[in-house]
């Protein structure tokens, strides 16, 4: 694991930007798994000032999200879908086709789950996968559990998840209780990733994830076990983590 230390969160939204840039610069077809949540907004910020400025062409980029909230439709301003289309893609020109966010209103969901799983497997894994922490150690929606799920699949949300995201509904009962995440395999295959943190919030986790056992309780450890993971964090996320 690489640690890039950034100063705050605009150093860390711009340094990731930089990265996943030289991404899509260097492979314009490139695959890209993306995130949601505060953490990455700062990031598609700066790509779309990017694009803007005619140094980015998304417009071969194909992207897989990791996760979305069970029940919710991709036109609620809570569901990841609509999180995606605001702040990123709506503002560059990648072709909405080629971008790929778990259906929250999935039928069949087992079968639906390996589709996405069989999906990203078929357009090349992820050269890049964007991953935020949750305070628990989580990423997508894999919680802390007992073991690391591989496929993509539904999860009961934690009540420290529930309340965390609660920031954004009306009320925490508006929170959905249930998600579908892509598993620890699917985030595993990724050829490259890049983790993002911010705040002292994060602090314990990074650690964990950095230099805590490989356990499944702190899901974001197994990242330990990946050959190509960079994370960029800034001071307050950092504060648990030896200074090199
Ligand atoms: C979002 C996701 C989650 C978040 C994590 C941190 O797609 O997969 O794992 O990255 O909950 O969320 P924020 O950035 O809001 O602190």
């Amino acid at each position: 694991m690489r640690i890039i230390r950034a100063k705050d969160y605009d150093d860390m939204s711009r340094k990731a930007a930089n990265i996943i840039a030289a991404q899509v610069q260097l492979k314009p077809d490139c695959v890209l798994g993306l995130a949601t949540g505060s953490t990455p907004i700062g990031t598609y910020k700066n790509l779309v000032a990017a694009y803007e400025a005619g140094d980015l062409d998304f417009s071969e980029v194909k992207s897989y999200n990791l996760d979305e909230y069970r029940g919710l439709p991709g036109d609620h301003d809570q569901s990841y879908r609509y999180f995606m289309n605001v702040n990123l893609f709506d503002h560059v020109n990648i072709d909405k086709a080629n971008t790929h966010v778990p259906d929250g209103l999935m039928e069949d969901y087992e079968a639906a789950c390996a589709e996405y799983d069989a999906a990203v497997a078929a357009a090349g894994h992820q050269d890049l996968q964007l991953l935020g922490i949750g305070n628990n150690g989580h990423i997508g929606f894999n919680e802390p559990c007992d073991s690391f799920i591989v496929g993509t699949h539904c999860v009961d949300l934690t009540e420290s998840t529930i309340q965390a995201n609660s920031r954004l509904f009306d009320s925490i009962d508006d929170v959905p209780r249930q998600a579908y995440t892509m598993g620890i395999g699917t985030i595993m295959g990724a050829k490259m990733i890049l983790v993002i943190a911010n705040g002292d919030a994060k602090a314990q986790a990074v650690h964990d994830m950095c230099f805590g056992p490989v356990v499944p309780s702190c899901p974001a450890s197994i990242l330990q076990l990946h050959p190509n993971v960079v994370v960029v964090a800034d001071e307050a996320a950092l504060a648990l983590c030896p200074a090199e």
